[in-house]
């Protein structure tokens, strides 16, 4: 019987209009594979492909990703850990649907794995048991894009405040959601500016305020004063019930409880919600998050399924089973103790790579309680993609993970000095002042002398 009928004719560009393929700014990436590779990759037969061949492509795939790992310096993800002992559990699909503590009427799910994880970082947070709400979401984006809709539904005409270092999702949420958004400038560490803050609050006093708050911004590692921004909203005349703030701790959320003397995140301040990624610090290999929030806020986001047996009040439908349990295995198999070493070794590192810029003449700084090293950015594309450096503007970061060792930080920074003689050749380079993004002590260009403070 001809197969036609069901073989789709179309290629998946072809489904996208022309307009929105030529304005992309970005052209697609070529992967410099083998063409047996490319072949492989291809899906093209109508018949069904041997297991054998597929393992070889898996297997070569894996050696490139191996190759990656060894120099994957610029994007938060923790890649040292190992799952073995969870392996059975890719024999089973697991679907969290539904609200993690009502669990639903799909029996092969996770939610009292979910629940456990909740409880922990309730505990991290400060917020009793019978009175929080959260559950495992898909990253730091799904919980930004939950916490902000609760800020919202509990003041559907607040103005949404956010620095203007603020993660690209907090905009996009911005424009999802049609709120209206003000941008608020930033200090050099990336924190955000209260006395801008404070200007946008007094002029925009009739309408309630959702505040999206850096634990960390992707960039620079900056944090925002929690108690600097409750001050000025108090100083502003918002009181409690006009105000809503959102934390968005994608990295740092789970970095700054374990370090000593950095500000505290927590319920027993006025905030409404607290986000982070679960594949940042932690250490997963699918992407993941949590969402933390006030019990008394979910009523008004909750609506009863019948056909889940459950409460939907998530921003997905089916959900991630799998992730809550390597998180709940991370979480047990490191303790607080294993946390907190992590933590330190993660800032120790830190230290080390910005000296040793430093000592070579190259301007880099590094906030307090950070492991994200921000220097200028790399002349050569190539360099940037070889060290997976993440860049923005005139700068790049390196973000000191777990996987990042000595090691890695040595050769890195031989090769960025051999490559520098090389653009150094290029006077416009030379005279590239980042001064503004890292502060003149930092900066290190031709008219700035990188200023010691150890
Ligand atoms: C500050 C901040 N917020 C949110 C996110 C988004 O997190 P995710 O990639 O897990 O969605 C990031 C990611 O880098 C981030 O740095």
């Amino acid at each position: 019987m001809a197969m036609d009928f069901i073989i789709p004719r179309t290629h998946a560009t072809e489904l996208l209009s022309s307009k929105v393929v030529s304005n992309a700014n970005f052209s697609r990436k070529e992967e410099n594979l083998p063409i047996d590779i490319k072949e492989n990759l291809a899906i093209t037969k109508c018949s069904g492909e041997t297991q054998a061949n597929l393992a070889s492509v898996i297997t070569h795939y894996v050696e490139t990703l191996n190759q990656y790992s060894l120099r994957n310096l610029g994007y938060p993800t923790n890649q040292n850990f190992n799952y073995d002992t969870l392996a059975s559990l890719l024999h089973f699909h697991l679907n969290n649907a539904g609200d993690p503590f009502l669990g639903s009427s799909f029996s092969l799910n996770s939610t009292r794995f979910e629940v456990c994880v909740l409880d922990w970082f309730a505990n991290l947070w400060e917020i009793e048991k019978n009175k929080y709400w959260g559950y495992v979401t898909t990253g730091g984006t799904e919980g930004n894009l939950h916490g902000i809709l609760v800020g919202r539904e509990q003041l559907p005409d607040g103005i949404l405040y956010t620095s203007q270092d603020s993660h690209y999702s907090i905009f996009k949420i911005a424009r999802m959601y049609r709120m209206q958004c003000m941008k608020v400038s930033t200090l050099v560490s990336g924190e955000i500016n209260c006395v801008d803050l404070k200007a946008l609050l007094l002029a925009h006093k009739d309408k309630p305020a959702i505040i999206n708050l850096n634990i960390g911004t992707t960039m620079k590692g900056g944090v925002d004063d929690l108690d600097l921004v409750i001050q000025t909203l108090q100083e502003c005349g918002f009181t409690r019930d006009r105000f809503y703030i959102h934390c968005d701790g994608a990295l740092f959320g789970m970095m700054l409880p374990f370090v000593e003397q950095a500000p505290r995140i927590t319920f027993e301040k006025p905030i409404g919600s607290v986000a982070i990624s679960g594949h940042k610090f932690l250490g997963c290999p699918i992407p993941c998050g949590i969402v933390i929030t006030r019990l008394r806020y979910i009523n008004a986001l909750s609506r009863d399924v019948e056909y889940i047996g459950s409460r939907d009040v998530t921003i997905t439908g089916s959900r991630c089973g799998h992730a809550p349990i390597f998180l709940w295995y991370a979480i047990k198999r490191k303790g607080l103790i294993g946390l907190q070493n992590e933590v330190r070794k993660c800032i120790m590192n830190a230290h080390y790579l910005q000296s040793r810029l430093r000592n070579a003449g190259i301007g880099a700084m590094l906030n307090r309680f950070s492991s994200t090293v921000v220097f200028k950015r790399p002349l050569d594309e190539e360099f940037t993609r070889r060290w997976n450096l993440a860049c923005k503007g005139n700068i790049a970061h390196v973000v000191v993970m777990q996987h990042v060792t000595i090691e890695m930080l040595d050769s890195f920074v031989a090769e960025f000095l051999q490559k520098r003689s090389i653009w150094f050749e290029d006077e416009q380079f030379q005279h590239v002042c980042i001064a503004k993004d890292i502060g003149s002590g930092n900066c290190g260009c031709s008219m700035h002398t990188i200023q010691c403070h150890d």
